[in-house]
């Protein structure tokens, strides 16, 4: 196991009926509150008027930021960076899914800066300070409820960039599973794949003697493998969507199960490549290319792959080799995405291989992805033709 230092003031409020407790949360940052949503969803399931409600109650001046676009981009948080600084609002509440909790999350980095927020995701700046947030989670996935990232869009220069900052954790995140049960099934297994990748990315690693972290990821993937095919049959199910709800906050939150051990992220920087050209939902671009790198990779480390198909997808290893039972491994993650509804390959996208190199290029922009095994342009573009 590795050093490590583990920090997270994030407030995470969670169960039915929570949205009451909203006011109370944002009363001591200020009065001027920026609402940050997205397309509409909110107003449609009356999670608006209740927010509005609360805000009132606290006697709160409200600027609204409505339209933030799944995959966000820049130009939304401009304009909500603009806003905050004409209104000199207090704090930033996202009302939403990822996107719009990122989005509250730039723009609030955004707001006390000088230069473009783009440089924090260009890696030309640190943030320093931010105005404070706190969040409204109505989609269950991301993890921004309880960490410090967000992945903004620059849809001019076709990149797609993920920043991560101790100063962007959210105050408080308020988790009502019951406001998730009108996500579509689309977007639920978006979610799902997305909470399983987070996993995935610290869970396959070279690391050794790290059994509770390696316990601790094998649990979620069960409890996300279980109730989230529960949850697309019944999407009213509370027992089903609680606990999606906490599996991918569990997932993502800085620490819980990546402390002590060498992270990868090479399939999250190769699904922002793809994402930056084709404006896919980051869920789908998962389910796409995570089985491939998994069968490109599976031999840096082919114990813990052993582990993950017994442990987690109970392969029985019964006179089969090391190999096979990888390889069953993966094939069962790969069986379980196509379950849920979740694509397959590029194609199913819609996407061929014309722009399979300048993806490839962006990816490793930064240099070489990964570290389960360190893939350069030629291995991603490899990836990306697995996955056509
Ligand atoms: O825009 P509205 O109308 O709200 O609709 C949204 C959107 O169309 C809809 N939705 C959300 N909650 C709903 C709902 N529809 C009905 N009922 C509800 N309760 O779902 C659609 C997708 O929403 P979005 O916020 O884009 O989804 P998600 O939460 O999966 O966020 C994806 C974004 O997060 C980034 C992704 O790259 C992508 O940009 N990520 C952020 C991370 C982080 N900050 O830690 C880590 C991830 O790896 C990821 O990269
Ligand atoms: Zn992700």
């Amino acid at each position: 196991m590795n050093n490590f230092a583990f920090y997270n003031p994030t407030k995470i409020v969670f169960g039915r009926g929570t949205v009451t407790e909203l006011g109370g949360l944002v009363e001591p940052y200020g009065k001027r509150v920026l609402l940050v949503y997205g397309g509409g969803s909110i107003k449609r399931n009356g999670l608006y008027d209740q927010v509005l409600r609360q805000l009132k109650g606290i006697g709160a001046e409200v600027y609204e930021l409505p339209g933030v676009e799944p995959n966000p981009r820049l130009t939304s948080v401009h304009r909500g960076i603009e806003l905050c600084r004409e209104h000199d609002v207090q704090f930033i509440l996202g009302v939403g899914g990822g996107s719009v909790i990122d989005a509250a999350k730039a723009i609030a980095a955004g707001v006390p800066y000088e230069g473009d927020v783009w440089d924090f995701y260009a890696r030309k700046a640190r943030v320093e300070k931010a105005l404070p947030l706190g969040a409204v989670l109505t989609l269950a996935a991301t993890g921004t409820e309880m960490n410090g990232n967000t992945v903004i869009t620059n849809w001019e220069i076709n990149q797609k960039r993920g920043m991560g900052s101790i100063h962007v954790y959210p105050k408080f995140s308020i988790l009502d599973p019951e406001l998730t049960f009108t996500v579509p099934a689309d977007q639920t297994a978006n979610g799902i794949v997305d909470m399983m990748s987070h996993v995935f990315e610290q869970y396959f690693s070279l690391t050794t003697d790290t059994p509770l972290q390696e316990r601790l990821c094998e649990s979620i993937l069960k409890t996300v493998i279980e109730n989230g095919e529960l949850a697309i049959r019944e999407p009213d199910n509370y027992a089903a969507r609680a606990n999606l709800m906490l599996c991918g906050t569990y997932a993502l939150n800085g620490g819980m199960i990546s402390v002590g051990v060498q992270q990868d992220w090479a399939s999250h920087e190769i699904e922002h490549a793809i994402s930056a050209v084709y404006d896919i939902a980051h869920g789908a671009g998962l389910s796409i290319v995570f089985p491939n790198w998994m069968k490109y990779v599976y031999r840096s480390r082919i114990d813990r792959f052993v582990q993950y198909a017994v442990r987690v997808w109970d392969i029985d290893p019964a006179g089969k080799s090391d190999e096979e039972i990888a390889l069953a491994g993966i094939q069962a993650t790969r069986d379980y995405f196509t379950r849920i509804g979740a694509p397959a390959t590029l194609g199913e996208a819609g996407i061929g291989r014309e722009k399979l190199d300048v993806m490839a290029e962006d990816a490793v922009r930064f240099g070489p992805l990964g570290s389960f095994r360190k893939l350069e342009k030629d291995d991603v573009k490899a990836i990306l033709e697995m996955a056509l």
